[in-house]
């Protein structure tokens, strides 16, 4: 949604902002801004990416003891100078950086206004500065708790106050923040790539606490004041991983990380050739009471729920739905106790998601998180985490952490299914060895990857895609079409292939271009009618199936080939080639792949 970074007793305290806000500038790019404070609060912003800021700041050496910067994804106001955070309070006692929405900003500007301030952007987070503001006769720790009190909605605030020398204080509510630590530094940030070059000893802030940060200590209290003890955690991420290395965008390093990423994954669940969860505290004595399953998450995280649903069905023999987290919050279908819920999410901070999973639980689901950032809210927040170790993912649209998803559900359906005696010990032992080499099987794939280069040239001036499949392979289709629409903008449809003769088949004309993806042997020559029938209204086919499938030869035009698996196991594979395809259209369309336009990594409001 937006990044926040702070530092208090750097030497360099600018440059520590501005370079935490280039680590975080996929949570949000439409505008940035930074605040230091030696004797008093200087505040430069700028509308556009960090660059501009840079460029902005220049040369200023600006003496600071303490600082926080902001590179936001606009939801109340328009992208501007003006409204980039930074924001000052009108009695400039107060500047403060905000992450989240404040429902009832309205509200408190009114009572605001009546009290005689006033207001210079359009933003929501003005209104929470000046009520901080408004409190301030307390010390800033009640002033701020006075504030938390009435504010409603989520928000992650770094703030400075006057006369407050060396020491930012925060606020957390269903918004990201953690405080690293490092001798006499301390750090501030959304995420962790914006500290992780000084420190790897961080504090994952709850929600309705406060802190207050100072050099090398941080204080905790909780909405009532009380001063509170938490954990200090270790990264486990290294600083490289989160650097784009050798490759042109974060995008092509994280498809070409997914061998590594689903090999790192297998290997913290599968211990000599058995799934082991403990790590998460799963074992068959909380599946062994499982008789229905529901898969929540957005986007691409649902789109694992798609496919994945269709594995638990035919190993598990039991009742599966799958819906966006955004939808089962309104809907009138309760969980119940002996229900599943896996909540999929990779930032672990989606608010639609997070949402879902607080629903779920006062529903009395058994709640599973498969998340990527570990001490994430919805990681922290669930009974059971699985954690995907697919590192840090900083490209807007998700690759390998959406691999690691699959293949992390995988796993948890087939141990499900051991557990409720659907499979025998056979066909687990059989799964187990093929998802051993599903990280090979992806090299193998990312080997021709000149192919698909050449083949995204078809789509350099397209307006339309569509691709279809059944089951499974409809899942993939979900989630190829969305990775072409969301860094191509290009409009492209998923469909279930039989679906697409119901209507949309009329948009079909001469050099359409529609995918076909076919890894189900039982339905493969149901899609290749499908496919057919849109051919013979001037379709481009592109077929997407398994190496020695010649039943679709005839009906498509071009066709790219995976590495045979298990059927089960293909949609880690099928999703390899459409990753590639977007990213080298985006490219040849000269696009920004890594942060699209409209986009941000982590969608933290509603
Ligand atoms: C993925 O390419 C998209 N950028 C987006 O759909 C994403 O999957 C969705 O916002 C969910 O994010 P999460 O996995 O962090 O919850």
């Amino acid at each position: 949604m937006c990044g926040i970074v702070g530092v208090v007793g750097a030497e360099n305290t600018m440059g520590v902002l501005l370079d935490g806000l280039s680590r975080l500038e996929y949570r949000g790019y439409d505008s940035a801004g930074v605040a230091v404070y030696e004797n008093s609060v200087k505040i430069i912003k700028s509308k556009g990416k960090i660059e501009n800021l840079k460029k902005k700041v220049g040369n200023l050496s600006i003496p600071a003891g303490c600082g926080i910067g902001h590179t936001r994804w606009a939801t109340h106001g328009e992208p501007s100078e003006v409204n980039a955070h930074p924001h000052y309070s009108y009695r400039k006692k107060v500047c403060a950086v905000h992450n989240g929405i404040i429902e009832n900003y309205k509200e408190i500007k009114d009572f605001l206004l009546e009290k005689g301030y006033k207001f210079y952007s359009d933003t929501d987070t003005e209104a929470a500065v000046n009520l901080i503001d408004h409190y301030l006769n307390e010390d800033p720790i009640s002033a701020i708790i006075s504030a938390m009190k009435r504010i409603k909605g989520s928000y992650a605030l770094a703030i400075i106050i006057e006369n407050k020398q060396d020491v930012i204080y925060l606020a957390k509510k269903d918004s990201p923040l953690i405080v690293g630590i490092d001798k006499e530094k301390s750090y501030i940030a959304s995420d962790i790539p914006a500290i992780l070059p000084y420190t790897d000893k961080v504090y994952y802030m709850d929600n309705m606490e406060l802190a207050r940060v100072e050099k090398g200590k941080v204080e905790f209290f909780d909405i009532n004041g009380d001063p509170i003890e938490k954990e200090l955690h270790k990264i486990s991420w290294s600083i490289d991983e989160a650097e784009l290395g050798e490759y042109d965008h974060f995008m092509l390093k994280e498809i070409y990380e997914q061998p590594a990423s689903i090999l790192n994954t297998l290997k913290r669940y599968i211990k000599e050739d058995t799934i082991d969860f403990n790590s998460a505290g799963i074992d068959k004595n909380i599946l062994s009471k499982i008789n229905k399953v529901r898969i929540l998450g957005c986007g691409s995280a649902y789109h694992v729920g798609v496919v994945i649903q269709n594995v638990i069905e035919e190993l598990c023999k039991l009742p599966v739905r799958t819906e966006y987290a955004s939808e089962f919050r309104y809907g009138s279908s309760e969980c119940s106790k002996d229900e599943l819920v896996i909540v999929i999410s990779q930032s672990g901070e989606t608010a639609d998601t997070l949402f879902a999973l607080r629903l779920a639980k006062s529903q009395g689901a058994k709640t599973v998180a498969v998340v990527n950032v570990v001490g994430s809210s919805i990681a922290r927040e669930a009974e059971h985490t699985l954690y995907t170790m697919a590192g840090p993912e900083i490209a807007v649209a998700t690759t390998k952490a959406y691999t690691a998803q699959i293949t992390v559900c995988m796993l948890l359906a087939i141990e499900l299914a051991r557990v409720k005696n659907s499979i025998n010990e056979g066909a687990y032992s059989k799964m187990i060895s093929e998802i051993k080499e599903i990280p090979d099987k992806i090299s193998k794939i990312l080997e021709e990857n000149k192919k698909i280069e050449e083949l995204s040239l078809k789509f350099k001036n397209l307006q339309h895609a569509f691709m279809i499949g059944r089951r499974m392979d409809y899942g993939i289709c979900l989630e190829g079409s969305l990775k072409l629409k969301e860094i191509s903008y290009i409009h492209s449809e998923a469909y279930p292939a039989g679906e697409l003769k119901h209507g949309t088949i009329s948009l079909i004309e001469n050099g359409t271009i529609v995918i076909g993806v076919m890894t189900q042997d039982e339905i493969i020559e149901k899609t290749i009618s499908n496919l057919t029938e849109v051919k013979s209204r001037g379709a481009y086919i592109i077929g997407i199936t398994y190496e020695g499938n010649a039943m679709i030869s005839d009906a498509c035009d071009k066709i790219i080939y995976l590495p045979k698996t298990f059927k089960l196991l293909y949609p880690i594979l099928s999703a390899i080639p459409l990753q590639l395809l977007a990213y080298y259209v985006s490219v040849g369309r000269g696009l920004n792949v890594d942060k699209p336009r409209n986009l941000a990594k982590s969608v933290t409001v509603e």
